[in-house]
């Protein structure tokens, strides 16, 4: 094995670690969002209905298990528990970064097993954004994706000692790979959100798919300033925007803009509120990941099937019965969400 790989092995390894000893704790402000009660909801809970269509698949739950992990064999070992997960729920999946199975045949095999065990399901993969078009098609053939997350890490490949320190033509990358790839192409922050201006910009290059992913959940400056012996990074913990308010900057810019939710989700109000405010579909990394770690399969499912249990009930006292009926509730904003904007 060359230096090189051992490396970016054992920073796999070393996220997932870092990850369960993170604790900074930052808001998603979804907590200023405000959405009233109905006491009359005419409904049966039976009939609540919270399946949807994403890139031509027909899911559960408007949910996904977002990009994780993948290259090492403990990496494997949690992509098919969360592969399991996201085929008992019928929701979509995103691998973690495919780079390392790039240069490393060896590799493949622990993000590939995500396709075997989600069969049909909808599997996505997952590279950063200044990936080649060969890299990006490589990546979806790999697991026959159905689609590809470009991830834009600026924050922390700056907080990270080896990390990238040019961003130069980025933006031009992703309008050439957008142009070229053959399957939709998702362009993701990784916990420091998205604003409007970078939404718009990625919108007029033709993307059609942006996942936030706000400040509110897995800090990766904090992950990162762990492994870095050169420079204290903690007073930059609190960087990035929160989820709620990436979402309300990117949503309305074009209904033919796809919105994912992420950063920070753990719980059925802050899905409920996302897709109040326009999103698509919410994603959840290190909520999963926590609870797989911590209780295993058995834990991890019982999480989500009490989120997903809870979404009906907020659907039912919004007197909603579908996701596009929810898709139209009205809310307020408040508190520091309404000053920022
Ligand atoms: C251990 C770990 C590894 C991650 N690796 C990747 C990755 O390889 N590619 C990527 O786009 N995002 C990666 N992410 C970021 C997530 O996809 C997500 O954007 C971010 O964690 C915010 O969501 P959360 O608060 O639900 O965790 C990773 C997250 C965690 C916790």
């Amino acid at each position: 094995m060359t230096k090189e790989l051992r490396k970016r092995k054992d920073r796999k390894n070393e996220h997932i670690d870092y990850f369960m000893k993170s604790n900074y704790k930052r808001s998603t402000l979804f907590e200023d969002i405000y959405l009233e009660h109905n006491a009359l909801p005419e409904l049966n809970f039976e009939d609540i209905d919270t399946k949807t269509v994403f890139m031509g698949k027909k899911i559960d739950f408007p949910l996904m298990i977002n990009a994780i992990t993948g290259g090492t064999d403990f990496s494997r070992e949690i992509n098919v528990e969360l592969a399991r997960l996201a085929k008992k729920f019928n929701i979509p999946i995103a691998v973690g970064s495919q780079t390392i199975a790039l240069q490393n045949e060896d590799s493949r095999q622990s993000f590939q097993v995500v396709r075997d065990i989600l069969e049909d399901g909808i599997v996505i993969a997952n590279l950063s954004a200044s990936s080649s078009i060969d890299e990006v098609n490589s990546a979806i053939d790999m697991i026959r994706a159905d689609g590809i997350q470009l991830h834009l890490n600026a924050a922390q490949e700056l907080s990270m000692k080896e990390g990238d320190r040019n961003f130069k033509g980025i933006i031009d990358n992703i309008k050439n790979v957008v142009n070229s790839a053959n399957k939709p192409v998702i362009v993701k922050e990784v916990g420091f959100g998205i604003s409007r201006n970078a939404a718009e910009r990625l919108y007029n290059v033709g993307i059609r798919y942006i996942d936030v992913s706000g400040a509110g959940g897995t800090n990766f400056i904090e992950i990162e300033n762990m492994r870095n012996d050169e420079y204290d990074f903690t007073d930059v913990y609190s960087w990035g925007i929160p989820t709620a308010l990436s979402l309300l900057q990117c949503t309305g810019i074009s209904n033919e803009l796809n919105i994912i939710a992420s950063g920070g989700i753990k719980d059925s109000q802050e899905v409920v509120k996302s897709l109040c405010i326009g999103a698509k579909l919410a994603g959840i990394s290190g909520q999963v990941l926590r609870h797989l770690l911590d209780g295993g399969f058995e834990d991890a499912s019982n999480y989500l099937k009490e989120l997903t249990y809870k979404i009906k009930v907020l659907m039912l006292l919004l007197g909603k019965q579908n996701l596009k009926e929810l898709q139209n509730t009205p809310y307020k904003i408040k508190g520091e969400l309404k000053e920022l904007l």
